[in-house]
């Protein structure tokens, strides 16, 4: 009895060590690890017309997942979730993944929010801060960035930006983002490849978001009808909170800025609804609440390039005395890949039969700058038409980003950087005094 006894204890011992054992270096040798379908391509824009929202914006692979965002500011660490919707397309032989959309919404002005997409282990934490409230003199530091393709030039550009010691709050997108038409069958793998790239910055702070051609993806030849498809199942605005019908035309407010998207490759013309739009809304413009009033577009009115030479002229025909009349401080551009920066001029005196048609300075005019610098994948733009116009202030064809830094009401730092320099070096740089508050003229 007493051996059988002892017997069993050793034998239940034993058992008791292999399976200790077991559980410890098991899991080391039988199983991969973890399987992670990681969420990726995130990004953020504004998502209202006063900074108080923000939609974000994801992808997941395999299967949809949650739509939802979780998030809480700093201060409360109060979490809460909010809803969002889940959109796929397909686009000739390729088919999305499960696109994500989901707005934040009543976020406390100038608050540094964390969030979490994702469900599970494939959860990520990203963070951005709101702005601050909308008012006349309140500081604010935007990027530009155009055309920035996912080229090594393109990475050079963004790497730049994010190690610019004027640290931009926000990017000013002027068009042209993946270049996913430049591949066989405008490859749509691109769109994703380029969400992935720029994701280190976009999940952080809000780019908003211009169409360029590169937009388009029309393809009829292999039944591609649908302008925009991609872009546009991929890269939600906030395009009806300031009364658009379409995501290709919009404004937003950001601190003391008022900023008006316009698409160059939207009908414009009179009774088209941006023409319709854009009526409307310039008169809305209060400058005394965002003293700023910054235009993006992403074919320039003016360019000395021999590139996409007049292509944005029927556009400035029809839209130019509306700047002039309401004192447009900028307007930013890209589509040419080079940099360029005008002097206040207007051309607006032609009436068919006066022949005055020729730009004169005009210090109700908005400056006009080219910034289609990012990288793209078609190489710079260098051939210049000779002898350069005298609206045309500095061009210059090296890649590069520009960072518009906002002081109060009446004055503005800008400085364009090329990425052949240090973080630190300005190529270009002026004051530019406010058109509404202080209508002096830089040159001077
Ligand atoms: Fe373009």
């Amino acid at each position: 009895m007493g051996q059988m006894g002892l017997s069993s204890f050793s034998f239940s011992m034993v058992s008791y060590i292999i399976l200790v054992l077991g559980l410890i270096i098991g899991p080391l040798l039988c199983n991969g690890g973890k399987t992670s379908t990681f969420v990726r391509k995130v990004h953020i824009t504004q998502g209202d017309q006063v900074g108080k929202a923000v939609i974000v914006s994801w992808v997941t692979v395999n299967e949809p997942g949650s739509s939802e965002v979780l998030y809480w500011s700093e201060i409360s660490k109060h979490k809460k979730v909010a809803k969002g919707k889940v959109v796929t397309y397909t686009y000739f032989n390729y088919t999305s993944g499960y696109i994500h959309h989901c707005t934040i919404r009543n976020l406390k002005f100038n608050t540094k929010y964390y969030y979490v997409v994702g469900i599970g282990h494939t959860e990520r934490m990203f963070w951005f801060f709101t702005p601050p409230e909308v008012g006349p003199d309140v500081p604010y530091t935007f990027g530009l960035i155009g055309d920035l393709g996912q080229t090594f030039d393109s990475n050079k550009t963004l790497t730049h930006y994010e190690m610019n010691p004027q640290k931009g709050q926000a990017v000013l997108f002027v068009g042209d983002l993946s270049y996913a038409d430049n591949y066989p069958n405008h490859d749509n793998n691109r769109w994703d490849s380029w969400a992935r790239f720029v994701e280190r910055s976009v999940a952080y702070q809000p780019w908003i978001w211009t169409a360029g051609n590169h937009e388009l993806d029309f393809a009829p030849e292999i039944g591609e009808t649908k302008p925009f498809k991609p872009f546009s199942k991929r890269y939600h605005v906030p395009y009806k909170a300031s009364g658009s019908t379409a995501p290709f035309w919009y404004s937003i407010k950001r601190a003391s800025a008022y900023i008006i998207v316009l698409s160059s490759y939207s009908a414009y013309g009179k009774y088209t609804p941006q023409n319709a739009w854009i009526e409307e809304e310039f008169p809305k413009v209060n400058r005394s609440e965002t003293p700023w009033l910054i235009v993006l577009m992403h074919s320039p009115w003016y360019n000395s390039y021999n590139y996409h030479y007049m292509e944005g002229e029927t556009m400035r025909v029809m839209y130019e005395p509306l700047f002039v009349k309401y004192k447009v401080d900028m307007v930013f551009a890209g589509h040419v890949h080079a940099y360029e920066r005008s002097e206040r001029v207007s051309n607006v005196a032609y009436n068919i039969i006066n022949g005055e048609c020729m730009p004169v300075k005009d210090q109700s005019a908005p400056v006009y700058i080219t910034i289609g610098d990012g990288g793209n994948i078609e190489g710079l733009a260098n051939n210049m038409s000779e002898p350069q116009p005298a609206y045309s202030a500095y061009r210059e064809a090296s890649f590069g980003h520009a960072i518009l830094d906002i002081k109060n009401r009446t004055h503005a730092y800008y400085s364009w950087h090329r990425n052949d320099d240090g973080y630190a070096v300005e190529a270009d740089s002026l004051w530019f005094f406010n058109r509404q508050w202080y209508p002096k003229d830089e040159s001077h």
